[in-house]
């Protein structure tokens, strides 16, 4: 049988691809397709072949699209076939002239051979786009091929339009399919290009918390951890001052990658001041059963935890050298050794180091391994402290005073007097911010808590100015030590306890953080008194201290 030209239905389409163009072509230079014989879809030699769809053929079947000529690129070992397409479309069209091309390859998926042979073709080509209007027909060939078609297209050395044709929608019908027309030139590809800026934007909105900050270093910086973070797994670090935002960004990176479907795993998050003493290789890598005593249980470890997502790691300067140099090998080979077990396992996660500290003085020191630190520091972020951002000190205090009332279900505002005097003090040279965003928080909470009716006012302001003033006074202890009192108390006990203690509490909470027990701890507090007496409780003498302040052992432990 003989198939005819068939109307194609393509003009009928519904669906509006982003990039196909509307078939009606205003045209007039003759049609040149360009195309690779396909040994499978192209295939038949007996009658039933009409009733299947063959691209190459069914390209020179539609009535509207009247094909000039056909080069067709055939490897030697199918030239058989290529003369029986030669003769169908000479049936169906016979005012197609075909040009058959040879063209070898030892491996058809070899991106680089085929690309290589394809590439030469098109340079030997003597192409005249003002005079032929080209069709390069993808819809034949392994996959690699049509990919190299693609980028030969778009890079101009095949100077045309791509083709892709597609079978019939129902099945059994004896029809020529659909085909369509994508010009990559075409302003369609604008389209693209805005929605990809409009993703862009909407990852930085989510990785700022929504809020609309306005310091262009800032701002600049966080554009550039967007477009890392969505185009790399390699390891980032964050510094900057305690509390500008370092856990809470690495945080909302691991929630975009999620949403951005980039990962699947889990966030794990440590503070590595506290990995330290004999646990810290179990903690980090596991063990086995029975690797020492107390291990009852297998322990898969927080690099293993964090297969297949992020791995936080805080404070990455306080880890030890041992345990450095084991991370570096797991970052390297993706694969470590559990504590106690002869066989490796494997864990693959991406690293987020935060750290407070300069690493290349503890390098210096030698308390920093060089190695590790070239490991990590391909994307560094330094993230300001918020005095060095005072004009984004005006929407953090509208996110937090809505962070606010969501936590405490009650809505705060300042009077219009109090938010004056309050911005005009938090962006002087006085205002150190040394907790920036945890001393923003707490300000708020503060502020919201006593607010009468949910009104902030002038007095109110003048209270908090007094306590952050004093606060940002204190011996520098404080300061300096790792101990944050606001990790301890929340923001309204901190503010009653006086000045007078601060500085004696962070030392206590520091020892108990570096003791296993809390008679570990009292042991080192009353030193110097346990020699002199003959007998004390130093456990209880603690315990009793830290009653004081309504804190128990475990809270101390808190970070
Ligand atoms: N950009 C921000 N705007 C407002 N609050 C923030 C911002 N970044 C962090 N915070 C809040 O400030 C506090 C400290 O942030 P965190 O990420 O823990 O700091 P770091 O890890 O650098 O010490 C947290 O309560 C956090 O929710
Ligand atoms: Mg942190």
């Amino acid at each position: 049988m003989k198939s005819s030209r068939s109307k194609s239905k393509t003009n009928a389409r519904a669906d509006k691809s982003l990039i196909a163009e509307p078939q009606t072509d205003v045209e007039t230079r003759p049609k040149v397709v360009v195309g690779i014989l396909g040994p499978v879809l192209d295939k038949g030699s007996d009658a039933r072949r009409w009733e299947r769809w063959r691209p190459t053929v069914s390209v020179c079947q539609h009535e509207e699209l009247l094909i000039a000529r056909f080069e067709l690129l055939v490897e030697s070992k199918f030239r058989k076939l290529a003369e029986q397409v030669v003769a169908d479309i000479k049936t169906v069209s016979p005012e197609t002239e075909v040009r058959l091309h040879e063209v070898n390859w030892k491996d058809a998926w070899d991106f680089e051979e085929v690309y290589g042979v394809l590439h030469d073709f098109a340079k030997g080509c003597n192409f005249q786009p003002d005079e032929e209007d080209y069709l390069i027909h993808i819809t034949t060939g392994t996959h690699v091929a049509q990919i190299c078609l693609f980028l030969l297209t778009e890079s101009r050395d095949l100077p045309g339009r791509l083709l892709q044709t597609s079978p019939p929608l129902r099945d059994h019908t004896p029809d020529v399919g659909e085909y369509r027309v994508i010009d990559l030139d075409l302003s369609k590809y604008d389209q693209l290009a805005s929605r990809f800026a409009e993703q862009h934007r909407d990852s930085v909105s989510f990785l700022k918390s929504g809020i609309e900050t306005r310091s262009v270093a800032f701002n600049r910086l966080i554009d550039q951890i967007e477009r890392v973070a969505m185009n790399s797994k390699s390891p980032i670090l964050l510094t900057g001052p305690t509390g500008a935002g370092k856990s809470r960004l690495a945080k909302r990176i691991h929630e975009l990658k999620i949403a951005r479907r980039q990962i699947s795993g889990p966030f794990v998050e440590v503070n590595c001041a506290t990995l330290r003493g004999d646990h810290a290789m179990s903690n980090m890598f596991g063990h086995m059963r029975g690797a020492f005593t107390g291990a009852t249980a297998d322990r898969p470890g927080l690099l293993r935890s964090a297969n297949g997502g992020l791995l936080f790691l805080d404070e990455i300067g306080e880890l030890g050298l041992d345990e450095q140099a084991m991370l570096l090998r797991a970052l390297e080979e993706k694969r470590f050794l559990p504590v106690g077990s002869d066989k490796e396992v494997s864990s693959d996660f991406q690293l987020i180091a935060g750290t407070n500290r300069d690493l290349a003085v503890s390098v210096r020191d030698g308390r920093f391994r060089d190695d590790l630190l070239a490991r990590i520091n391909l994307w560094t972020f330094q993230l300001p402290a918020l005095r060095d951002r005072t004009e984004d000190i005006e929407p953090n205090l509208r996110f937090e005073l809505e962070q606010f009332a969501r936590t405490h279900g009650t809505r705060v505002t300042f009077n219009k007097e109090a938010i004056g005097r309050f911005l005009k003090f938090a962006s002087s040279s006085e205002a150190q911010w040394s907790g920036n965003f945890r001393d923003l928080n707490a300000a708020v909470t503060r502020m919201g808590t006593f607010a009468a009716g949910g009104r902030i006012s002038v007095e109110i302001v003048d209270e908090e100015i007094a306590r952050l003033r004093l606060q940002w006074h204190t011996p520098s202890v404080a300061q300096h030590s790792d101990v944050d009192l606001a990790d301890v108390f929340d923001a309204q006990r901190l503010a009653e306890i006086d000045l007078f203690d601060h500085a004696q509490l962070i030392e206590v909470i520091r020892v108990c953080r570096s003791s296993r027990t809390m008679s570990e701890a009292g042991r080192k507090l009353f030193a110097s008194s346990r020699q002199s007496k003959s007998s004390s409780n130093d456990s209880d003498r603690l315990r009793k201290y830290l009653l004081r302040f309504g804190l128990t052992w475990e809270q101390t432990q808190r970070t």
